[in-house]
This record gives C-alpha cells, structure tokens and sequence, in this order.
C-alpha cells in the first residue's frame, strides 16, 4: 500500500515508519511526505532518505480550512496514495478530508485515549496523577483524536516525571507501536467492527 505520512514538525515518528517499511516484507511503502509547514525538520530527514517530499502550507489558504485539504487532497491523489499516516501534524481537519479518507487515514496521539484529548497531554497526565500513561493510534474520525482505536502502548508514570522526561518515555512507545499498527492496517489485519478495530491487539 502506497502511503504517505503527514508532519508538521521534527518527525520522528516518520522516521520510525521510514525504518520500519524499509524491511521487504512490511505491507506499507512509504512514498510520500507532505508537511504543512515548509520548515518541517521531518522534511529534510525524508529527502535525505530519498522519499518524495511536498509542502502544502495552510498559510498559503488563510481561514480556509477546506481549501487547505482541497489542495493537500490533490497532492495525496497525484502520487496515488492508498493510506495516509498523521504523525505530528497539527492541523485540525474538517470532515471534508476525514470523509474523503475514512477508512485510510490513521493518527498517532501523546496519551491512552480516550483520556487527554488535545494538546499538553503529559502536563495534564501528571496534573491529574495518573500512573499509567502512553500512546495511541487510532483511525481518524471527524472529531479531534477519535475514532476507532487501532492499538495502545502503556508507560509507567513516575514520581520523579517532568512533563519532558515522560514525553520521552512515551514517544519511546510511540515510535514502537505506530510500525506496528500501520502494517496491521496495510496488511488487512486490523479491521473495524463498529466502534472497534479488532486483530491488532495490544503492543504491551
Ligand atoms: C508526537 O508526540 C505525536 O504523538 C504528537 O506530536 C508528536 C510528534 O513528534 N501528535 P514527531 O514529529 O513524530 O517527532
């Protein structure tokens, strides 16, 4: 399946799709990187390994969400994308592109949802003293980071944690489950029945 990955910033968890769909056998082929902000890290990374690049910069659609997806939408058609990964992209979507990828479009969110939503998810995690923390990768759905939960990874929360310490802790997870996960759904393996994605299991 071809897929393109969509950042906006440093990009790692592109880079550990990029590694992982090197290996023959991984069902996915990463083909194409689109950033919504020309100065994305993750896009110098992405040519270096000799994948094709695009910048679709939202401010170049001031106030025009749709317009903005319209052309993000034309770019992922021209390279003939099957499969679209968000990884760190931070633009919120209308239902113009949800609905015209439903089904192929996954996300990677900061925290085990559906607990901490939106933005700022460790100094919330450990405003609120939970000890468990982690990732998520879901499908996306209309609203902000929903849909369909595709597979999860834990971390401890520790006594000792700063917001920046335990992001680490669990981009560490984010970066071992989000392989994991998009091969599930590029292979066929992952399927949604109603609210649930059944066969990808747990990743702990
Ligand atoms: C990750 O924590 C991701 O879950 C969140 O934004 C961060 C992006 O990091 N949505 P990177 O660009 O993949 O390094």
């Amino acid at each position: 399946k071809k897929t393109a990955i969509l950042i906006s910033g440093r990009g790692s968890n592109m880079g550990a799709l990029i590694s992982a769909a090197m290996s023959p056998d991984y069902p996915a082929e990463i083909t194409l990187v689109l950033s919504n902000r020309p100065d994305a890290k993750g896009l110098e990374r992405a040519a270096e390994l000799g994948i094709a690049t695009a910048v679709v910069d939202h401010k170049d659609h001031a106030g025009d969400r749709e317009a903005f997806e319209k052309s993000v939408d034309a770019v992922l058609k021209d390279h003939k994308i099957d499969l679209v990964a968000l990884a760190g992209f931070m633009r919120i979507l209308t239902p113009y592109l949800v609905n015209a990828w439903a089904g192929r479009m996954i996300n990677i969110h900061p925290a085990l949802l559906p607990s901490f939503k939106g933005l700022a998810t460790h100094e919330r995690a450990l405003q609120e003293g939970v000890k468990l923390h982690g990732a998520t990768v879901h499908y996306v759905s209309a609203e902000m980071d929903d849909g369909p939960i595709i597979m999860q990874g834990a971390v401890p929360v520790l006594d000792s944690d700063t917001p920046d310490t335990l992001a680490a802790r669990v981009l560490n997870v984010e970066h071992q489950i989000y392989p994991k996960a998009l091969s599930m759904v590029a292979s066929g393996k992952a399927k949604v029945s109603g609210a649930r994605v059944t066969g990808s299991g747990n990743s702990n």
